[in-house]
């Protein structure tokens, strides 16, 4: 990325007094910034620190898979003191994924959808994720990591064989070539805004995160605690957890965490 134009971001973010992007750090290769925001928690670095890499070595999704983090990418970790319950921590995740889509949609002129509970779809793939962890001490939440894996101007050929017709990059996508700095620049502000609603108006974040939802209503496998249960997906908490309607017992089941199929799969 250029220099010039991330020390523009930073004073554009500054004069916005933005609490995401406060400090930007931004690396030409990390291993991961996850690592590397966790380490600057310890240095107590202040909320709204942004990590940033171009390319990650070890980059991780969720469940512990790899995450490919090629040259391209919008790869970065966010440090955030939120006073919540550990049980809110996924709601973050949400707030983030309304603010990707609403870059992408305004930028590239494109629709894309939300996979509950980190995948933003578009046409069918997935083009980002996002990971939160939080780390919990004695008097709740001590800090979360919001991590953000935005597959932008890199060629979906890039990615292993094995996710080739699951993932995709939003250049192949769309055909459209937006400087890297820009997305981000503009990535930035909406995390921002999405953060104060996740604050201070959790409704708004909700009913957002909905309008984007490609979960809610369908038929949906459910992998979670190492079991499956089939259903309906029917609603979103106020904590951001599925509740889905189980086919076979006809209860309703609320999932924190989990990998969600859509049935039959998404075309
Ligand atoms: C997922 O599995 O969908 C979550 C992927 C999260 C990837 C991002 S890239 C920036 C940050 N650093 C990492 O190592 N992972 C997250």
């Amino acid at each position: 990325m250029n220099n010039n134009k991330l020390i523009k971001i930073c004073e554009e973010i500054t004069r916005q007094k933005s609490i995401i992007g406060c400090k930007i750090y931004f690396h030409e290769t990390l291993e991961s910034t996850m690592t590397e925001a966790k380490n600057l928690v310890k240095s107590k670095s202040e909320e709204g620190t942004t990590v940033i890499a171009e390319i990650q070595t070890n980059g991780r999704g969720r469940l512990g898979r790899n995450w490919i983090s090629p040259k391209g990418g919008i790869w970065m970790s966010i440090i955030l003191y939120p006073n919540i319950t550990p049980e809110e921590v996924s709601l973050i995740t949400l707030a983030a994924a309304t603010a990707v889509c609403t870059v992408i949609e305004q930028l590239y002129n494109v629709y894309p959808c939300l996979k509950w509970p980190n995948d933003i779809i578009l046409n069918g793939k997935k083009i980002c994720g996002i990971l939160t962890e939080g780390s919990i001490g004695p008097d709740g939440l001590d800090y979360a990591i919001l991590g953000i894996g935005l597959n932008l101007n890199f060629d979906n050929s890039n990615l292993p064989e094995e996710i080739k017709n699951l993932a995709s990059t939003v250049i192949s996508e769309t055909g459209i070539n937006f400087e890297t700095e820009e997305v981000l620049r503009l990535l930035l502000l909406e995390l921002n805004k999405a953060y104060k609603s996740f604050l201070f108006d959790r409704e708004k974040i909700l009913r957002l995160w909905e309008s984007y939802s490609t979960t809610l209503g369908q038929n949906v496998s459910v992998v979670f605690d190492n079991r499956t249960i089939t259903g309906t997906a029917l609603r979103i908490t106020g904590e951001g957890h599925l509740v889905v309607f189980v086919d076979e017992t006809g209860e309703e089941i609320e999932v924190d965490s989990g990998e969600v199929s859509i049935r039959p799969p998404m075309k």
